[in-house]
């Protein structure tokens, strides 16, 4: 009989997410999708469905550990007192600055770090509530976890797959490509179990993305692909001619598919 205390949730997740086959993302990577990103980050229901379960009070402070170009920091600015928002990417920083100028937000302090970096060097002190949305591509999930638990007094969410996430198969089936996303939500699930967290998990469903322009559309798909040998540019051209089509202005797929998001919560205690 398998014991599940006895599983390392760690090790496993480290192991499955070697098998991961998408290509790695360093911050120049992250740099150069900045962004498309946050100009598509802005068009999903993405922040407002994690604001509605977050319910945030306006008493808080809240840290954002890689909050790219601001897709849930310029909201919870809105709704509390102060937002301090880390990641490792200068061009998200950049675009999330810009962005709190134009609306006059001033309570977004941005500091550039990475999960690898001594926190409290880079002047990250405590806050009520910490967030890491999406943005938990680390080696050590533990190790991780524990310094997002660690800046938190009050409560910490954090947000990953569930099953292939935005990742669209029927792409990588088109072009002839396996596709292996590494571990999902239930491994962090696990792991936090392991830990002693008895997390709550709430879920966010996003529909297909439609875009103003073909460009954009075929954009977010290449950048689930990474570089494409000659055949499999062929192969994925063809799938375009099949399956994009443009409905009162507006550039889609014309088949579903559905991203979710496991957004996983607990309090400290
Ligand atoms: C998918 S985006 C998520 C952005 C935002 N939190 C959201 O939910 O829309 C992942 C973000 O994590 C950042 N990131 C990835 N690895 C990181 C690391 N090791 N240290 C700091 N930030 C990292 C990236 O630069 C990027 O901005």
């Amino acid at each position: 009989m398998i014991d599940i205390q006895t599983i390392d949730w760690n090790e496993v997740w480290k192991e499955k997410k070697a098998t991961r086959s998408s290509p790695v993302r360093d911050s120049t990577i992250w740099n150069k999708r900045a962004p498309s990103f946050a100009e598509n980050s802005a068009k999903t229901v993405y922040a407002e469905a994690f604001v509605k379960i977050v319910n945030p009070k306006q008493s808080w402070t809240v840290f954002d550990m890689g909050c790219g170009a601001g897709t849930l920091a310029t909201p919870f600015a809105k709704l509390c007192k102060a937002v301090t928002a880390a990641d490792f990417s200068d061009t998200m920083l950049d675009i999330l600055r810009k962005q709190c100028d134009k609306l006059k937000i001033s309570n977004v302090k941005t500091i550039k770090a990475s999960w690898e970096d001594d926190w409290s060097g880079a002047g990250i002190e405590l806050h009520d509530v910490a967030i890491a949305s999406r943005s938990l591509v680390v080696d050590d999930l533990r190790s991780a976890i524990m310094k997002v638990n660690g800046i938190a007094r009050k409560r910490v969410y954090i947000s990953t797959i569930v099953d292939d996430g935005p990742y669209d198969r029927q792409v990588f089936d088109a072009i002839g490509r396996e596709l292996n996303m590494g571990p999902d939500y239930i491994y962090n699930y696990n792991l936090l179990y392991q830990m002693g967290i008895r997390a709550n998990i709430d879920f966010i469903t996003e529909k297909n993305r439609i875009y103003k322009n073909c460009y954009q559309l075929v954009e977010s798909m290449q950048w689930m692909l990474g570089d494409m040998t000659l055949e499999e540019e062929e192969k994925f051209n063809d799938h375009l001619d099949k399956h994009l089509v443009c409905k009162a202005g507006w550039w889609m797929l014309d088949y579903e598919k559905e991203t979710r998001w496991a957004v996983i919560w607990w309090d400290k205690n």
